[in-house]
């Protein structure tokens, strides 16, 4: 790991000891307890399914695997990580890294699940069923100030930007593999493996189940099933696939046309590729989400348009909703140490911020402001349950054509980018 990193990694620690001391101290909280959480086991079992630590711990701890670990931080002192490491011949213990950070932490190496003693007024957050009787009096995932910490990873930190662009160097080098795999004629299971091993990470790792969708599955938009064998004919493959590094996660996707696929295909994936450019180059610090989601339907107007899939006038497609069945989604959303990152739906304020009702799956609807890092994934999809009640309206669209895009699925491209005061920084490569 680079010095630079590490060097980036220390100011964003005293920047979050800095941060939280004011946040604690707004709240009148003497000490605040993070849990990391753990991984429940599946009913009557002693199997669990992969864990992922809680973000707020991971914030500060870059671990994402740590169970039945906490974090506690007061304002002005330094922050006290208790980390579990059991005594355990069946596993490897938990061991801390040789890096630079763990100087920053009181570390206290538990071989048991503790619950440490809180001072004063105290809150606990994370996944905790009931408060642990050492702390029978602090506060328990308090709305408010979970909302001011939520506010707090909107802004991502120079580590974390760094980071993100590690995971979207790691991940796309995943997606050359998958794409590889594709021409090779390898069927959805085997270009899953090519992305996993030219990503170098495990299936347990991923920030989110890869999708990887062959012709139809390509219109399914979280696809989850990987199919053993190749299908007979190649229209399309859409990948969406990440990969996370140091808890920060990378989401990208791409689409591909197949040998069978109409030419029509080819060239909407390539319309798609500079409607996304295009949708880019509007990520800057004042920009309105909401407004760059509606400029992606307004472009996918134009492209339904140019490519004689509908026979009116871009500004009807829009009105009628036909964009909105081509493209049920959002835009994008904010991306973080979750996929999709806490607070897109909340004012500064911490007050909600609701998407319009035509547009119920937007996950983001903030004025876009430095440093925020956000996906832009616009999509064109032939969904068969979406565009039905469409063939009852005599809309003019061109159902010989739709039709013969619908074995193709649809196309999604989607980059992650950071918000800059001077335009976007494209973190994928
Ligand atoms: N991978 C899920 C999404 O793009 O939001
Ligand atoms: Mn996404
Ligand atoms: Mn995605």
């Amino acid at each position: 790991m680079s010095t630079r990193l590490f060097a980036l990694q220390q100011e964003h620690l005293t920047h979050l000891q800095r941060d939280y001391t004011v946040l604690l101290e707004e709240h009148r909280l003497d000490s605040l307890a993070i849990y990391s959480g753990h991984a429940n086991a599946y009913f009557a079992d002693d199997q669990a399914p992969a864990f992922q630590t809680y973000g707020h711990f991971m914030h500060w701890v870059p671990l994402a695997g740590v169970e039945h670990s906490w974090l506690v931080i007061r304002p002005q002192k330094r922050p006290q990580l208790y980390l579990y490491a059991p005594a355990d011949f069946w596993h490897l213990p938990t061991h801390l890294p040789d890096e630079p950070w763990v100087t920053e932490f009181d570390i206290h190496l538990c071989t048991d699940k503790v619950s440490p003693a809180l001072e004063g007024h105290a809150a606990i957050i994370g996944d905790v069923a009931q408060l642990p009787t050492a702390s029978q009096q602090a506060q328990l995932n308090p709305v408010s100030l979970m909302n001011r910490l939520d506010e707090r990873r909107m802004h991502k930190s120079a580590y974390e930007i760094a980071c993100l662009r590690e995971a979207n160097r790691l991940a796309m080098a995943g997606h050359e593999a998958a794409e590889a795999a594709f021409l090779g004629a390898s069927g959805e299971l085997d270009i899953q493996l090519a992305y996993l091993a030219g990503s170098r990470q495990r299936e347990s790792a991923v920030p989110y189940q890869n999708i990887i969708g062959l012709n139809d599955h390509a219109g399914v938009l979280h696809y989850q099933h990987y199919e053993l064998s190749p299908p007979k004919q190649r229209h399309s493959l859409l990948v969406d696939a990440g990969r996370r590094f140091r808890g920060y996660c990378a989401d990208i996707t791409r689409t591909h046309a197949g040998p069978d696929a109409p030419a029509l295909f080819g060239e909407l994936v390539k319309a798609l590729h500079g409607l996304k450019d295009e949708l880019v180059s509007g990520v800057t610090s004042g920009a309105d989400f909401v407004a760059l989601h509606e400029q992606m339907h307004h472009h996918l107007g134009d492209i339904l348009v140019a490519h004689d899939l509908f026979r009116g006038s871009r500004e009807q497609a829009v009105a009628e909703g036909v964009t909105r069945a081509f493209c049920p989604h959002g835009l994008g959303h904010s991306l973080g140490l979750q996929v999709h990152d806490v607070a897109g739906l909340r004012q500064p304020d911490g007050s909600p911020a609701p998407p319009p009702s035509e547009h119920p799956a937007l996950r983001l609807t903030r004025t876009l402001e430095r440093n925020m890092v956000v996906t832009i994934e616009p999509g064109l999809y032939f969904i068969p349950m979406l565009l039905e009640p469409l063939r009852q309206k005599s809309l003019p669209i061109n159902w010989t054509l739709v039709d013969h895009c619908l074995p193709c699925g649809g196309i999604r491209i989607e980059d992650n980018i950071v918000v800059t005061d001077h335009g976007p920084d494209n973190l994928t490569p």
